[in-house]
């Protein structure tokens, strides 16, 4: 709880890198923060900002004491209709780092400012995304501690650490596209430590190019350069899922704090009523789904969803469909608007019909709180960080079809090491999702799966319940580093 008087209290700027995935994990963070009492700026682009207020209602973000928000341009060109997707990755990430800076430290300026008069207490601490780099050189401008936050795995982290090595030992660029499917993908890569049982395509899929030149590769590659190795680093992870992989990075980073997982952690934090109400979706969120799961009996429902970047082609929603009909379960499934490459999504009467007592479709939902419903019993993802550790918190078995970035490995140490998932072929078939749904939800795998699950589950809480290791790691990153300047 806050013991600051209002301006000598401590204020934390925190910046994503703008785009769902990353917002969720760390909007989280800043709640936490601000009940810590530290006064909170939220940086969002401009675009990303629209859709929030679009979706929450114009008014939502105002009358937060000490929690504001700022925003700044993410240099694209607005493109025809683009109001409510998600933008391109590679063209924001080369917008970052030619963009970024100025406007961010004009922003710095300007609350510097405001500080001045009064208005604001002055900046004491940055918290910026890994993958916003340019935060690094601001903060050597400002004299700010700048504390990087990396949203997805440890795991994950320590491959884009490597990436530089997979260029030296010639393992990409690929030679041409035939080493997508010759089975080269399967090579071991058992040269990292604290990588197990690790095959290439099990890497971020990001080396799986043949562009000397690709650009995220290249992307990764310089934030790996630029991040200094005695900066303070945040994971939202937690040592009983990656203890091996933490050892290694603490070798690399000594000021490592694993705070994992943030759901479990900001559930058992006892923080702010008002701010509680308020949330990061981009989309608007589809409630009636809660309603629907009243009706149905508890472990039953399988819920479906690709998070907010994956897109597949008609086909291969198709085979979902088929699957998910055929496998005679109840299941509620998020198909978002932009879910379909190239297309809206048009799903026949024939399917709807068979599936209408069982099956609800709708179009974003407030992922946590279905994962956390009674009903649940299993969750076909594509397995993004946040709704891995999310279903871990929940104590929800996974049905994994990792799309791009990070999901395959996530998919890795979700099926091979903690043993609470099963991989869905990336070439889907209805037959199997069929087959795998069934033994998630009624088989023996699936009763182990779930045991695991649970298992998981009690760990985190442990973790994150006070005298747990993530719930001490907050309170001495704070006390360690960002309030060290006050
Ligand atoms: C991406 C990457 O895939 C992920 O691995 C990386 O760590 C961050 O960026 P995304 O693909 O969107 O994110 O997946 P995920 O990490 O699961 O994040 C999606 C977030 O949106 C979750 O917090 C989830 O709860 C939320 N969500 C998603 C909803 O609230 N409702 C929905 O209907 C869908």
């Amino acid at each position: 709880m806050s013991t600051f008087s209002d301006n000598k209290k401590p204020h934390a700027v925190l910046i994503p890198y703008p785009a769902q995935g990353h917002i969720n994990p760390l909007f989280k963070l800043a709640k936490l923060l601000h009940f810590k009492g530290f006064h909170i700026t939220f940086v969002n682009t401009e675009y990303n900002h629209k859709r929030l207020l679009n979706s929450r209602g114009p008014n939502a973000f105002d009358g937060f004491t000490d929690f504001c928000f700022e925003t700044i341009p993410d240099g694209l060109t607005p493109m025809e209709g683009d109001g409510d997707v998600t933008q391109d990755v590679p063209a924001l990430c080369q917008s970052i780092r030619k963009n970024f800076l100025r406007p961010y430290c004009e922003l710095l300026s300007r609350l510097d400012e405001s500080a001045n008069v009064g208005l604001i207490p002055h900046v004491t601490c940055l918290v910026s995304d890994c993958l916003m780099t340019f935060t690094i050189q601001a903060a050597e401008k400002f004299a700010l501690p700048n504390v990087l936050f990396f949203p997805s795995s440890a795991c994950s982290l320590l491959n884009v650490l490597y990436f530089r090595s997979f260029v030296e030992k010639g393992l990409t660029p690929l030679k041409d596209e035939s080493y997508l499917t010759n089975g080269y993908l399967e090579t071991k890569v058992d040269w990292i430590p604290g990588l197990k049982n690790f095959r290439l395509k099990d890497i971020i899929d990001y080396i799986r190019t043949t562009n000397p030149n690709d650009i995220m590769l290249e992307f990764f590659i310089d934030m790996a350069d630029r991040v200094p190795r005695d900066s303070t680093v945040i994971l939202n992870t937690f040592n009983e899922v990656e203890s091996d992989v933490i050892n290694v990075l603490l070798s690399m980073f000594p000021s490592l704090y694993p705070i994992g997982p943030l759901p479990s952690l900001l559930n058992q934090t006892p923080s702010n009523h008002q701010l509680n109400s308020l949330d990061s979706n981009l989309w608007k969120e589809d409630t009636k789904c809660l309603e629907w799961l009243e009706s149905k009996e508890p472990g039953s429902v399988v819920y479906v969803n690709f998070g907010s970047i994956t897109v597949m082609t008609l086909e291969q929603l198709l085979e979902f469909a088929w699957g998910l009909a055929n496998s005679n379960k109840p299941f509620l499934w998020i198909i978002r608007p932009d879910l379909v490459i190239g297309g809206s999504v048009v799903l026949s009467s024939e399917f709807l019909n068979e599936i209408s007592d069982r099956g609800l479709i709708a179009s974003w939902c407030p992922q946590e709180k279905v994962l956390n419903h009674p009903s649940i019993g299993g969750f076909l993802t594509h397995c993004g960080w946040n709704s891995t550790t999310e279903s871990i918190c929940a104590g929800v078995p996974m049905l994994c079809w990792p799309f791009f970035a990070d999901q395959p490995t996530n998919s890795r140490i979700i099926c091979n090491e903690w043993e609470i998932g099963a991989e869905i072929d990336t070439n889907v078939k209805r037959d199997e999702v069929e087959k795998l749904v069934n033994e998630l939800m009624v088989g023996e795998k699936g009763k182990k799966m779930r045991q695991k699950a649970m298992e998981l589950k009690k760990k985190s809480l442990e973790n994150t319940s006070p005298g747990g290791c993530s719930y001490k790691n907050l309170d001495k990153v704070i006390k360690e580093v960002l309030l060290k300047q006050n």
